[in-house]
């Protein structure tokens, strides 16, 4: 088989790791890939928005099954295009990935099938939206309906800020189109966490849970990142675990109802309290960093089991997990989230230890390996306790040098 990866990060390089395991696949295209998967697959210069491009591609080289990484293809109606020319693809339809194209439109779907999520209303309108200010209470949360790269969420404190914050998106158009549309809702308390869940004919089979750390600084400090650790697994008091599969039975139900055709991934983000969990958004694609350390904790053969998805014939028993722990650090460049410096020389990967992973989230081959990115590396081992994987890791952080690089000390110690 030939299978086509569409994405350049830390998660696409994870996936073709671990498809590139499989009896079934005999060779792996990334599109675009990075400095750490031209190693074991061939990259090829065409950009994961680029459709067109991508359809051309796969179809010259008779690709037999094409990932999706990111979300933006997903959202373009990829898959839909791709299935129009006789090619089998891993995701969701253009449709199903409305789930994460449009904030209200999964809150109108959670709230119709009775699925708990912070109290919202949603605007077109300035004017409107300003007059409803007073209806909440404070903190409150306005969020552009769109696509914003994890920007488009703001967190006010007072009216002020609130009034800020719809100035910005209605009037300073930050967000451009995707902010016509606003979500205004109750601010939740709580812990996050999230849930992947493989959907196969509208069925969902959870993965096992990983905790993603989201702050720049230790002890859950400083501005927010795309993710910059993450450990699995994650136990789910059996309280937690009964409320999460209700919330997963809610979601199927609505799929069917609403005549859906979900296949792929669908990542559920959650405030929970008191084992009592909240769906603050739907993500279509697979969470980066999380498929970091899934993908080394799973035993089944991966391509087996997103064919079968594709094909709707998921079973549950097909989904096996190591019993080892996964742990990884993601060394990013100095400055990150904010403006960093790119291009930076990457030494000291060859000194690690044999049974570490690094993943490639931004870097690229340049005669040299070179930092690409704010997160640059995934430091990632395994473990028969989280101690031990936590250990390995940092051990092997320390081997590995760039000018600036930067990671916290604290993944997994919580
Ligand atoms: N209702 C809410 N209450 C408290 N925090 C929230 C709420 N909604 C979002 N957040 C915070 O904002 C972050 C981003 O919101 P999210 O809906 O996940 O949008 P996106 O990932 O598209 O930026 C969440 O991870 C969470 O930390
Ligand atoms: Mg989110």
């Amino acid at each position: 088989m030939k299978v086509l990866v569409i994405g350049n990060g830390g998660r696409e390089h994870a996936l073709a790791w671990k498809l590139n395991e499989s009896p079934s696949v005999d060779k792996i295209y990334l599109a675009k890939g990075n400095g750490g998967t031209s190693s074991f697959c061939e990259n090829v210069d065409i950009d994961p928005s680029d459709i067109e491009g991508l359809l051309k591609f796969a179809l010259k080289e008779k690709i037999d099954f094409t990932v999706v990484g990111p979300e933006d293809p997903l959202c373009m109606g990829i898959v839909d295009k791709f299935r129009e020319n006789g090619l089998k693809i891993f995701g969701p339809n253009k449709e199903c990935a409305k789930f994460e194209k449009s904030k209200e439109f999964t809150k109108i779907f959670l709230e119709k099938y009775n699925i708990p999520t912070a109290k919202y209303l949603s605007f077109t309108d300035y004017d409107k939206a300003i007059n409803s200010l007073d209806k909440f209470s404070y903190p409150l949360v306005v969020k552009a309906d769109g696509l914003c790269l994890g920007k488009g969420v703001l967190i006010c404190e007072n009216k002020e800020e609130a009034v800020d914050a719809l100035d910005k998106i209605f009037k300073e158009r930050v967000f451009g189109s995707e902010g016509d549309k606003v979500v205004i809702e109750e601010f939740l308390t709580g812990e996050e966490a999230s849930l992947l869940c493989l959907v196969s004919n509208n069925k969902l089979y959870p993965l096992e849970r990983a905790k993603d750390h989201k702050q720049i600084y230790d002890g859950d400090k400083g501005p927010n990142t795309g993710g910059v650790g993450t450990y699995s697994p994650v136990k789910a008091s059996d309280e937690l675990a009964k409320n999460l599969r209700e919330v997963c039975d809610k979601i199927e139900e609505g799929f069917d109802k609403e005549n859906l055709n979900y296949s792929g991934i669908l990542f559920i983000g959650f405030m929970i309290e008191d084992d009592k969990p909240k769906v603050l958004e739907f993500n279509v694609r697979f969470g980066d960093p999380e498929t970091e350390v899934l993908m080394p904790r799973l035993d089944s053969d991966l391509f087996e089991l997103l064919n079968k998805t594709v094909d709707g014939e998921l079973k549950e028993e097909d989904i096996v997990w190591k019993d080892d722990y996964c742990l990884t650090v993601i060394m990013c460049s100095g400055g990150y989230p904010a403006s960093y410096e790119k291009g930076k020389v990457i030494e000291g990967i060859e000194d690690t230890d044999e049974d570490i992973i690094i993943f490639h989230n931004g870097t690229k081959l340049d005669k040299e390996l070179l930092t690409n990115g704010g997160r640059v590396l995934s430091v990632t081992a395994l473990g028969k306790t989280l101690k031990e994987a936590r250990e390995k890791a940092y051990e092997n952080v320390e081997k590995i040098h760039f000018d600036g690089a930067y990671y916290r000390k604290d993944i997994g110690t919580k």
